[in-house]
Order: structure tokens, then C-alpha cells, then sequence
């Protein structure tokens, strides 16, 4: 039986995610302060066998209530620092004082470090530590107090822990929009106006807490190993637009998070890269292509490769599929091939943004030539599947631990 810790379990992103999770047969750790909302939680969740699910109703801004935390918990396989706090009183920053940025960065930054030191005597060997932090954190939000601060701290935080604990996996979750009670708090405060959020979206539409509730339960896998140290942005393209347009509503409602994957590989040695098992043919599947063309092209031409893997799709697939290309985690030997590696991730990002109102998504893993590809096949399933459809635009440096 697998084991994880959940903060913030007892709403939104952290409820959808403790369900996922029990549904999936793990014990969880569900810690939050709403006890009431904890306690109909755990009446709510199937108990993995010969195992109850154990209850924490902590305030996470109190160190000394963390530090209590090891007592009842379990051997753990993964930890994920979910819960958090926005800013919603509009006070410009100037005129914050200490108590109201504290607590707001106590639960944001400071407790999820405590979290992973009060529980490091019950880490399982190569356990995995996942931090949520925000698109706020790689862009500044005005107006929401040291929010993005705080969530930009806790990335760096994630990826310094990453290099000093490298028996550990440590990743990010940096969501985009996602329709939860922060987020319903926040329009209701006319802090957000949800129409104008969406149209920087290419994807056209805020993401459903399961979709990220997907995301977590991939990086509790230990197949997120090659992504230690790194940033998942979950965020239908917001992050790497820099455009004006307004991009429209999606049209396109999401298909079922769990629809089996049908998987295409193009290019050479394909069969080792098949990720997943062929859909049963009764059944309608997420289609999915893998292209691995650029992965062994020659050096300056990375980017023409890419161009080529996505022309192709295009033309193939109309709407609601994923594009997933490999490109190679390489130096340029001469400065004069320097560029084509950025231009080719930029391409990514780019048609991400032209594709986006038809849910057809692209990302792009960057890995070392000799790669063993079932090492990274966990990772092509979430990456790929319809579990990840909010997920796109992104390039993804599959190194393992810095
Ligand atoms: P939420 O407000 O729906 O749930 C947060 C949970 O944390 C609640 O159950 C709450 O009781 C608990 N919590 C709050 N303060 C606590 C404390 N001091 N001690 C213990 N528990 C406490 O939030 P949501 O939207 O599910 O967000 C989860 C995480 O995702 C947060 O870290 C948030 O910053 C992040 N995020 C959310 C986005 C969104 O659009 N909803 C976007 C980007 C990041």
C-alpha cells in the first residue's frame, strides 16, 4: 500500500485530489484546518484495505501544530504541500503590515518546508515531495498581496531541495486557473473577472480541480523521477502567451480525465517508446502521437524538425489530441547552432497558441539522446493522455535529480 500527505485536503484542488487518490487505493494523510470538512472527507473515502485514512485538522501557519504532524503519520511515498491562500482584501503591498503578509507567507512558503522536516524521518526511500505554487509565481499578479512572492519563493524553495536532497524526487505544480473556492472567493471580492481571465487563456477555459488533482497523482508516481527540480505549468497555455488577442471560450467541452490513450509513435525505434497498451477497440480513446523525429536530427535543424512533426499532425488531427515531440537535451557544439534549440521550444509554445480553441495541444520533452525510453514512459502517459488536458505549450527538461 502507498501512503500520501495531502494539506489543504478539504477543499478544491486537495479534495478532488484525497478522492483520487482513495479511489486509486492509497491511505492519505488528510491535513487541513476546516475539521468539520475533514471529518465528512474521511466518512466519504473508500479505506484502502487494512488501512484507515488518518485525519490532521492543523492550522498550517502554526510551526509548533506542524511539528506535532510526525506523531500519527505513517511511512509516506509522497507529500503534497497543497494548501495555500490568496490575498483578496485589495490593500496596495506598500501598505501591508507584517501581520497581514505573514500570514499569508507562513502558509504559502514557510509551511510547506516545515511540512517536509516534521514528516522527514517517515519519508520512504525516493519518496516524492510536490509543492503547489502558482502561475503567480512566474509572472507577477498586482493587487493579491505578496501572493506571487510567495509562490515564486516556494519554487525556488522546491528546486533548491531538489539539489540538496537528491534521494528525493521534488517537483512543482504551478496551476493555472482553476475553479475552486479561491478562485469563486475571488470574483466574488471583484478581484477577477473570469471573462477577461479566460481570454488569456489559448485554451479558452479555467481548468476543473481534478485536472490538476491528475497532475499530483502523476507527480506522486515514481515515474516523475526525470523531472526533479522542474516546474509543471498546468495552465491550457496562459503562461507562454505574450500576445493581445482575447482568445474566445472554448467550444470544445473536456473529455473524460480517465479515457484510455491511443498512442502513435512516429520515427525510429517507435516500438520502445509505445507508452501504453492499444485502447480495447470498443471503446473511444484520447488520441495522442509521439513524434521522434526531432530527437536525432542533425545539430541547427531541430527546429525545421519540429515544424515538421507538428504540420504533420495537423494535418491529421483536427481537434482534442495531443502532439508530444522529443527534442535533445544537448550543448550546440558551434554558437552558430545556439538558437535552434530555444527557436524550437518557442514553436511549441506557438502553435500551443494557435491550436488551443480546438483542444489540440503540444509539448515537448527534452531528453538526453540515450535515454532508456521506458524510464520515461509514466511520464509520456500523463504528458500524452487525457489526464493532462489542460496541459500544453510546454517543454519539459527530463534530466532527473540537478
Ligand atoms: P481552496 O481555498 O479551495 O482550498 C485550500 C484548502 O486549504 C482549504 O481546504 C482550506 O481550509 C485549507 N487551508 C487554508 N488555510 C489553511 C491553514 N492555515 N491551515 C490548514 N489548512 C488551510 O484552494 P485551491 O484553489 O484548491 O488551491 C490549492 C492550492 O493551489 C493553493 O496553494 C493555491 O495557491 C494553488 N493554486 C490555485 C489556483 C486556483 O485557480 N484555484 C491557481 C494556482 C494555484
Amino acid at each position: 500500500m502507498q501512503t500520501v500527505l495531502i494539506t489543504g485536503a478539504a477543499s478544491g484542488i486537495g479534495l478532488d485530489t484525497a478522492r483520487l487518490f482513495a479511489d486509486a487505493g492509497w491511505q492519505c494523510v488528510l491535513v487541513d484546518y476546516n475539521e468539520q470538512a475533514l471529518r465528512r472527507l474521511g466518512q466519504e473515502l473508500p479505506a484502502p484495505a487494512g488501512a484507515a485514512h488518518v485525519l490532521q485538522a492543523i492550522d498550517l501557519t502554526d510551526p509548533g501544530q506542524i511539528a506535532r504532524l510526525v506523531d500519527a503519520t505513517p511511512a509516506l511515498d509522497a507529500i503534497l504541500n497543497n494548501a495555500g491562500m490568496s490575498d483578496a482584501s485589495n490593500t496596495p503591498l506598500a501598505e501591508q503590515g507584517a501581520a497581514q503578509m505573514g500570514r499569508l507567507l507562513a502558509l504559502n512558503l514557510q509551511a510547506p518546508a516545515a511540512v517536509v522536516d516534521a514528516c522527514a524521518r517517515r519519508l520512504k526511500p525516493g519518496a516524492r515531495i510536490v509543492n503547489v505554487a502558482s502561475g503567480a509565481g512566474l509572472h507577477a499578479i498586482p493587487w493579491r498581496g505578496a501572493y506571487s512572492p510567495s509562490k515564486a519563493g516556494l519554487i525556488a524553495q522546491t528546486q533548491a531541495l531538489a539539489q540538496a536532497r537528491t534521494d528525493l524526487c521534488a517537483t512543482v505544480l504551478a496551476p493555472g486557473f482553476v475553479r475552486t473556492a479561491l478562485v469563486n472567493g475571488l470574483i466574488q471580492a471583484g478581484r477577477l473577472d473570469p471573462q477577461a481571465a479566460v481570454a488569456k487563456i489559448p485554451m479558452g477555459r479555467m481548468a476543473a480541480p481534478a485536472e490538476m488533482a491528475q497532475a499530483l497523482f502523476f507527480l506522486a508516481d515514481p515515474g516523475a523521477q526525470p523531472l526533479s527540480g522542474q516546474v509543471l505549468a498546468v495552465n491550457g497555455g496562459s503562461s507562454i502567451y505574450g500576445g493581445t488577442q482575447p482568445f474566445p471560450p472554448a467550444a470544445l467541452e473536456p473529455l473524460p480525465l480517465d479515457m484510455p490513450l491511443q498512442m502513435e509513435v512516429l520515427g525510429a525505434d517507435a516500438a520502445s517508446w509505445q507508452a501504453s497498451a492499444s485502447a480495447p477497440s470498443d471503446q473511444s480513446a484520447y488520441p495522442a502521437c509521439l513524434d521522434l523525429s526531432p530527437l536525432w536530427c542533425e545539430p541547427g535543424r531541430v527546429m525545421q524538425e519540429v515544424h515538421a512533426a507538428a504540420a504533420r499532425f495537423a494535418a491529421r488531427y483536427t481537434q482534442c489530441a495531443s502532439l508530444t515531440v522529443l527534442l535533445p537535451l544537448r550543448k550546440a557544439a558551434r554558437w552558430q547552432d545556439a538558437g535552434d534549440g530555444a527557436a524550437a521550444r518557442m514553436l511549441v509554445s506557438t502553435f500551443a497558441c494557435e491550436w488551443g480553441g480546438r483542444a489540440l495541444r503540444i509539448n515537448a520533452l527534452e531528453v538526453r539522446q540515450d535515454v532508456d525510453p521506458a524510464s520515461l514512459h509514466p511520464l509520456l502517459r500523463y504528458v500524452c493522455g487525457a489526464g493532462a488536458q489542460f496541459l500544453t505549450g510546454q517543454t519539459l527538461v527530463c534530466q532527473g535529480p540537478p
